[in-house]
């Protein structure tokens, strides 16, 4: 290029301040608004707790005795958080944690529940202090489903059953009159059982065929009978899709969902996964590289559980996924703890777009988890509590929880292995259509044009998430630094309906 030429082109992309400004992208595409698809389960807004760290111990659980304002020892501040979010299924007690709990250890008086050590999690000493009825007041709290996953790896299918009887039974037997001895008159719902957590990992280190056994084994003892409770067999880690075959063809009939771990890594690699912030524009991009290998993921594993189910009965359940940072600098081993940034929300949002292109199957799933740990949806420091990017995304996607998904089909650049531009569409039961988009390219605006097949006379309402830096955040002492704000900036003219997103950004719109 010539001198001048180059001047030229460097001076289109500059403006008054000097920084440079985003070159705009070109996206067309086509949006479906009368062909509406599977229902989006609500449940695939789930969270996932851990005893870990102080993803319960100080996040959520403070005891009645703090000085944090508390409602019977759940944080009030978090409970509202959580309330507001909407959060429809709530996982406990792991995780890796699920295979060396002992109910026991976690009912009756709180000054006397043994202490014990947190194994797989940094050896912490573990009170006991948030046990069974703690669990089901606090989904009960925050209005969520419950998903509880029993002890298979160090525990027996008699300890099990007995736990599944001491919460569900309404009967005069004699662990459903100890739950009301403790307090409890009437029996809780489970509405997500899990038979042990990564059975091939921290759940025993099993193989498939062993598993598949062992959980036929445990099935007919702890299952309750004739509820409607969803049964969860674990599932394959990540590609493994031997063990999906497996499961399906020794246990398929006796399984309501099948799940599915993966976490993103921006390097792919354990020993060295990238840090939460601060890290390069690589690392933005292989981080959703990364990330959408979920998508695969699913197409490959919906391929294999449709060989033996063609009707799509069994669900697959992402009850674990997320974004997993080296942890933040000086936090205590195994806590977990790192920031949550710009990227997460929108690697967030990636996610929720994948899972609703394969609704049909996928109808729960867990992001790990809730506070404090990984891809938390909130962050608390003493008393104090902010709300992290991808809370603010997982807010902004309220609206698909039951929504009908619509086809939509978009023609984006590139970006890197991706493509810059990536979005899902839904309509309510009210007839709304609500249109989620994201922009992955943090220089370049993109342009979007979309024709819609179908009427659609107004646009409602919009919003949109960014910020000058991959890397934004919030802090403690800068807590709203990452939030949404209004988006007017779009047009419907004669079914066409025109935009612009901003480089790295995430905008949800209504339309009517
Ligand atoms: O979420 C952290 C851990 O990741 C869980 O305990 C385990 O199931 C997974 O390996």
């Amino acid at each position: 290029m010539a001198m001048n030429s180059a001047l030229a082109a460097l001076a289109l992309v500059l403006v008054a301040g000097g920084a440079p400004t985003a070159t705009a992208q070109t996206v067309t595409g086509v949006l479906r608004l009368n062909e509406p698809g599977p229902v989006i389960a609500p449940e695939v807004y789930g969270q996932f707790m851990e005893q870990l760290g102080t993803g319960i111990d100080g996040g959520v659980w403070v005891g009645p005795e703090s000085d944090i304002p508390n409602t019977r020892g759940f944080r009030n501040d978090v409970v509202a958080a959580l309330k507001d979010l909407q959060v429809p299924v709530v996982r406990w007690p792991g995780g890796c944690y699920a295979d060396i709990y002992h109910w026991r250890d976690g009912v009756g008086p709180r000054e006397t529940r043994p202490v014990t050590l947190n194994r797989w999690w940094g050896n912490k000493e573990e009170n006991n202090a948030f046990g069974t009825h703690e669990f089901f007041e606090f989904a009960e709290l925050i209005g969520a489903k419950t998903y509880l996953s029993v002890n298979v790896g160090t525990g027996t299918p008699r300890e099990a059953a007995d736990w599944v009887e001491y919460v569900t039974s309404d009967t005069g037997s004699r662990l459903a009159e100890e739950r009301r001895a403790n307090g409890r008159e009437k029996p809780w719902r489970i509405d997500y059982l899990g038979i042990g957590n990564e059975p091939w990992g921290c759940g025993g280190r099993m193989r498939a065929s062993y598993y598949a056994d062992l959980f036929r084994q445990y099935v007919g003892f702890v299952a309750p009978s004739g509820g409607d409770t969803v049964v969860v067999a674990g599932g394959p880690d990540a590609e493994n899709y031997d063990w999906t075959r497996t499961l399906m063809q020794v246990a398929g009939k006796d399984f309501d969902a099948l799940s599915l771990h993966y976490y993103t890594l921006p390097t792919g690699d354990w020993a060295a996964k990238g840090a939460a912030i601060g890290f390069s524009e690589d690392q933005w991009r292989s981080a959703f590289v990364q990330t959408y290998r979920m998508e695969a993921m699913l197409n490959a594993h919906d391929a294999i559980m449709d060989e033996t189910d063609p009707d799509g009965e069994t669900m697959l359940a992402v009850d674990e996924w997320g974004a997993w940072y080296d942890p933040t600098p000086g936090s205590p081993g195994g806590w977990l703890q790192q920031q949550n940034s710009l990227r997460d929300a929108l690697l967030a949002a990636v996610n929720l777009n994948i899972f609703h292109r394969h609704a049909d199957r996928v109808r729960l799933a867990n992001i790990a988890q809730m506070v404090n740990v990984l891809q938390a949806m909130i962050l608390t420091d003493g008393d104090r509590m902010i709300l992290t990017p991808t809370y603010h995304a997982f807010a902004l996607y309220r609206p698909f929880q039951g929504a009908r998904t619509l086809p939509l089909f978009l023609d984006s650049p590139a970006y890197g292995d991706v493509k810059a531009v990536d979005g899902t569409a839904a309509v309510d039961p009210q007839g709304r259509v609500h249109l989620a988009l994201v922009n992955l390219d943090p220089h370049h605006e993109a342009t979007m044009i979309l024709n819609l097949e179908g009427a659609a006379t107004e646009i409602t309402g919009g919003d949109v998430l960014t910020a000058a830096a991959m890397d934004a955040h919030n802090s403690f002492d800068a807590p709203a630094a990452v939030t949404p704000r209004p988006f007017t900036g779009a047009r419907l003219n004669g079914g066409r309906l025109s935009l612009t997103l901003p480089g790295k950004s995430l905008v949800v719109l209504t339309l009517r």
